[in-house]
């Protein structure tokens, strides 16, 4: 059987990395990714093959991964964080749905899940996420601003907890400062907002702030920006072993108004 798996590998610490993502990269011929998350990987793939495309060819690393498993290699696709999450795993279906190539048909894909940042920045604070969210890339490269900020204010209309991916690149910076300015318009100015910036890495670094406070200067690409809701609290906490902050963030789900 041909077979391409589109492996999640998680924030980073191989520590979060699947048992199914582990026993699929044990059966990889020939894996496909950006450099920095085969890095990643270690010695845990020795074995493979491996092919580096620079940040970029994301089109022609799906390709890549789909002529490699229709000649019969076991091939893994590597996506850090959730593959399905803005990452790889829609290149694939998109190349079966537009530029469809007879050799890819009887290719047996799986989709191996895996933590993403915004699940990671949770853990490391509390339980920011237990109630409704949604997540809003600030990238506008391949999505119009217009449909961006449409998005951003409905999620401020509907009082979500908004945790913002790509918040800025090296050329696009002002992007964040708008969406913060937008929410501004539905969310009170204390809300809190959680900074976790390479998070599962040895640099991680986790600030908590306030949406009147959020300062653009300390976000960079590998950051994500979580904001509250307005019910969402920031209480102290015991735990020295609480990473940065000595603070516990959490979104409450309302059983305290049901006692
Ligand atoms: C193209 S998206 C990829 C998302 C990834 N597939 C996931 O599920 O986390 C890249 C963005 O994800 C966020 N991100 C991914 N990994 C991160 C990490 N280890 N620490 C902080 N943010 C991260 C950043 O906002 C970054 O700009």
């Amino acid at each position: 059987m041909k077979t391409l798996y589109l492996i999640s590998t998680g924030p980073g610490d191989l520590a979060y990395l699947s048992p199914r993502a582990q026993s699929a990269l044990q059966h990889c011929d020939d894996l496909v990714g950006y450099g920095l998350y085969l890095d990643l990987l270690g010695d845990s793939i020795q074995h493979c093959q491996t092919h580096t495309l620079a940040l970029g060819q994301e089109t022609e690393r799906a390709r890549l991964a789909l002529d490699l498993a229709a000649q019969g290699k076991v091939t893994g696709l590597v996506s850090s964080g959730d593959i399905g999450i803005y990452a790889m795993a829609t290149l694939v279906f998109e190349l079966l749905d537009h530029q469809a190539q007879p050799e890819w048909n009887d290719i047996s894909i799986e989709v191996i899940p895996g933590i993403s940042a915004l699940q990671a920045l949770a853990s490391r604070v509390g339980a920011p996420l237990a109630h409704d969210f949604c997540t809003i890339s600030l990238s506008d490269l391949l999505t119009p601003w217009q449909t961006i900020e449409k998005r951003i204010d409905a999620a401020g209309r509907g009082d979500f907890v908004v945790s913002f991916y790509n918040p800025v690149s090296r050329k696009r910076r002002w992007q964040l400062e708008k969406a913060k300015q937008i929410l501004l318009q539905y969310k009170a100015a204390n809300t809190p907002v959680i900074i976790g910036k390479n998070l599962c890495r040895d640099t991680e670094n986790i600030t908590i702030t306030t949406l009147a406070d959020l300062d653009i200067e300390q976000v960079d690409m590998l950051t994500l920006v979580m904001v509250g809701n307005q019910e969402t609290r920031v209480i102290p906490s015991n735990n020295a072993a609480n990473i940065a902050q000595q603070h516990y963030v959490y979104t409450p789900r309302g059983y305290r108004a049901k006692q």
